[in-house]
């Protein structure tokens, strides 16, 4: 099994002298003012939880975006703060964006253009030429903050995400000793799909700085590579999974991320959690009621109006359930200035009271949509109470949810319903397997879900729980820092 320690044991042995730099937009601790105090809140981003407990154990520098209100009041002259706040271990630097910037790189380029581009959900994405422009300027700025850190000595750059596809040439220009990855956290799509992007050459350029490029998948490796073969001028070695641009060489491998599975085992079982799942139980008038929960972003890509539809429909077909289901769907607010995001919230509000008003009765409502953020107990806790989850992504990268209710449920009990469009359910095989455009095949599902003797509901469970509890995050970042090293990966430590 891999451990916070056997990587920490990997690191100190096989990467000596080399410092850790991570860069993401996303921090994973925000500060933020609460009236007069400061509080620090971790973001709902499957990214951060994943990459927290992996600087945890290894130390090293975050590099992200200073997105928090009262960010810049906690940190020191090199913008600099040390996290966690309660054991500090590592450092994050922040970088400062302008409104403009954070506009045209985070709003427009990345979330407008790349993030539909890449999620095949049917949502039209948008290149606006002065948001390219900018993405590159962003690109730039945190080329400039992790040179400074890195200062000349051997350093590991792990980028995350779409939102750097410029950073890695950049850095590899200014310094060829510096050793550079980097994860694309959502898929790549056929090179059909990324045809239509108007800086192709140019993005693919940027990500061919990398020494490694991960994927979830290997089928999103096999889009990387025909994408790159069709585009610009390079090797494509299909058998190796590697291209030569120029003379350098860019190794594609899958990882597929996951979640600290021993620290989410452990804190499920605590009196913290035991005493939320009675706050919930009160907020949500459970009694006797049964229970399903969808928790995510409010993001288009999730599947939310396909659930609750498919909720509607169930409802319609399944009479005995009507006054005896609940469905909690935690729905967190997210790049709330998008268009397409603000009628995504509009959708979910007409579609939940329509379905709340249709079936209501004086002492059940079928739906409480709860558009907040929750921290990690209060949401341990819903995991723990459900009879079912459901993750109905159109289309995901991996998703770390499915993951996590897995996790929770140290009681072995619970089912998880789980889109077959994402990367999880190549692992979570013994999840019920949806199509979430299937509006039926949903409602079969949770009815089978509701229906299932406890017995096989425990088998499923125990074999999911075995499969992210051996695939857990630090067998990702040992695959990844292996890879990166070149060095044989030692499969059993
Ligand atoms: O996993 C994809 C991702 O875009 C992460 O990079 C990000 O942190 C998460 O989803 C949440 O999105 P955002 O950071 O835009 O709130």
């Amino acid at each position: 099994m891999w451990t916070k320690k056997a990587l920490h044991n990997l690191i100190e042995e096989k990467l000596q002298n080399h410092q850790l730099i991570v860069v993401a937009n996303r921090e994973p601790y925000i500060h933020r003012f609460a009236g007069d105090q400061v509080e620090c809140i971790k973001p709902a981003s499957g990214m951060t939880t994943a990459l927290d407990p992996i600087l945890q154990a290894c130390g090293g520098t975050w590099v992200a975006h200073g997105s928090g209100n009262a960010d810049r009041h906690s940190v020191d002259t090199k913008n600099q703060v040390r996290v966690p706040p309660e054991n500090p271990s590592y450092t994050l630097r922040r970088v400062w964006l302008t409104k403009k910037q954070e506009q045209g790189y985070y709003y427009g380029l990345a979330n407008e253009g790349l993030w539909p581009l890449c999620h095949v959900a049917f949502t039209r994405p948008t290149f606006n030429p002065a948001d390219w422009e900018i993405y590159r300027e962003v690109n730039q700025l945190f080329a400039k903050a992790v040179l400074e850190d890195a200062n000349d000595k051997p350093a590991f750059v792990f980028i995350q995400d779409y939102h750097f596809a410029l950073l890695p040439r950049m850095l590899k220009m200014a310094n060829p000793n510096l050793i550079v990855a980097q994860f694309w956290h959502i898929p790549w799509p056929n090179r059909e799909i990324m045809r239509v992007f108007p800086w192709g050459e140019e993005m693919l350029d940027g990500l061919l700085g990398n020494d490694l490029l991960g994927f979830h998948l290997r089928h999103h490796c096999q889009n990387f590579l025909d994408t790159v073969d069709r585009a610009i001028e390079a090797k494509v070695d299909q058998e190796n999974s590697q291209i030569t641009c120029g003379g350098k060489l860019t190794v594609v491998r899958p990882f597929p991320i996951s979640i600290d599975y021993d620290a989410h085992v452990e804190l499920a079982q605590t009196a913290k959690v035991e005493n939320e799942m009675a706050r919930w139980r009160l907020r949500i008038g459970l009694k006797d009621k049964l229970l399903g929960i969808g928790i995510e972003r409010l993001d288009y890509t999730k599947g939310i109006p396909e659930r609750l539809r498919a909720i509607d429909y169930f409802l319609e077909h399944n009479a005995e359930y009507r006054e005896r289901l609940v469905f909690v769907q935690i729905a967190v607010p997210s790049r709330a200035h998008i268009p397409q995001y603000q009628r995504l919230d509009e959708e979910v509000d007409r579609i939940t009271e329509q379905i709340n008003w249709k079936w209501s009765t004086d002492d059940w409502r079928p739906i409480l949509l709860l558009k907040e953020h929750h921290n990690q107990i209060e949401m341990i806790a819903l995991h723990r109470l459900a009879n079912f989850c459901i993750v109905s992504s159109l289309h995901d990268g991996m998703n770390l949810v499915a993951k996590e209710h897995v996790a929770s449920r140290c009681d072995e009990d619970g089912v998880l319903i789980l889109s077959q469009f994402t990367g999880t359910a190549r692992e979570l095989t013994d999840a019920l397997l949806v199509n979430p455009y299937s509006m039926e095949a949903m409602a079969d599902a949770i009815r089978l879900a509701l229906e299932l003797p406890e017995s096989e509901r425990c088998k499923r469970m125990q074999k999911m729980r075995a499969a992210v509890a051996n695939n857990n995050i630090y067998r990702w970042a040992g695959k990844v820092f292996s890879a990166l090293v070149r060095f044989d990966f030692p499969e059993d430590v």
